[in-house]
C-alpha cells in the first residue's frame, strides 16, 4: 500500500504537544490545524499544474498554476472537522462534502449517519479523518466515495494503526494514505496506542 509518512522536525514537535494529555482543547485544535496543514501540502505534492502568461513588473513570463477543477475534501465527522481549515485556507477552489460516521462505544464498529457529497467524478477527492484505528471508518468512507463516483480517494489521517493501514489495504488496494505517525498497535477498547485518546473529545472539549 502506498503509505506515506510525515517525515518532518516540525510534524514530529506538533505531533508530541498534540499527544501530551495535558494540552487543552484550545491548543489542540491549533495543533490539529497545523498538522493537517503539513499533511496537506504532502498529500497534494503531484496536483498537476498548467502554463499560465503573466507579466512581473519588469517582463512577461511563463508561470505555473493548478488547473480550475476544485479538489474535493471530505472530513469524516466530526473528528475530521478539525483537518478540514488548512485545505480551505490554502487552496483556491476546494468543494467540501461531509460524511458522518460514528464508531459504537462496544464494538467500534462505524454507523453511517450522514453523507452530503458534491459531484466526484472527475475530481480529486481527499479523505479527511484524524485517526485510523481498525480502519472501518475509513474503508466505509472509501467505499462511499467510490459509490458516489470518485477514483482513488486518498486518505489523510494524523495517527494511524498497522491494524487500521491492513484494513485499508484489504478492502481497497492500492489506495494512497498519508499519516503523521504509524503507532504500535490498538488497546482492548480498539483505541489506538500511544495514540492521543479520543481525538472528537479533545478538539472539542467533549
Ligand atoms: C473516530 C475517528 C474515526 C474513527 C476511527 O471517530 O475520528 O472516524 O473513530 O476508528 P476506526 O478506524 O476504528 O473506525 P468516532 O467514531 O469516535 O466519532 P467522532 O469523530 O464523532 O468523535
Ligand atoms: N478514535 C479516536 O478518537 N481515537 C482512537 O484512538 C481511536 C478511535
Amino acid at each position: 500500500m502506498p503509505l506515506h509518512i510525515l517525515d518532518h522536525p516540525l510534524a514530529a514537535h506538533i505531533m508530541t504537544h498534540l499527544r501530551d494529555a495535558t494540552t487543552k482543547p484550545a491548543t489542540f485544535r491549533t495543533l490539529a490545524y497545523q498538522i493537517s496543514l503539513l499533511l496537506a501540502i504532502e498529500a497534494t505534492r503531484d496536483l498537476p499544474t498548467e502554463a499560465k502568461k503573466i507579466e512581473t513588473p519588469l517582463e512577461p513570463m511563463m508561470g505555473r498554476v493548478l488547473p480550475p477543477e476544485p479538489l474535493v475534501v471530505v472530513p469524516i465527522l466530526r473528528a475530521g472537522l478539525g483537518m478540514v481549515q488548512p485545505f480551505l485556507d490554502t487552496f483556491p477552489d476546494v468543494s467540501v462534502g461531509y460524511l458522518g460516521l460514528e464508531r459504537d462505544h462496544e464494538t467500534a464498529v462505524a454507523r453511517n449517519y450522514y453523507c452530503k457529497l458534491p459531484p466526484l467524478e472527475g475530481r480529486r477527492v481527499f479523505l479527511v479523518d484524524p485517526m485510523l484505528a481498525t480502519g472501518g471508518s475509513a474503508a466505509q468512507a472509501i467505499t462511499l466515495a467510490k459509490s458516489k463516483g470518485a477514483v482513488q480517494p486518498r486518505l489523510i489521517c494524523i495517527v494511524a494503526s498497522p491494524e487500521g493501514v491492513a484494513e485499508v489495504e484489504k478492502q481497497h488496494p492500492g489506495t494512497r494514505v498519508h499519516v503523521a505517525a504509524l503507532d504500535r498497535g490498538l488497546n482492548a477498547k480498539k483505541y489506538i496506542l500511544p495514540g492521543l485518546g479520543d481525538f472528537g473529545d479533545r478538539l472539542y472539549g467533549t
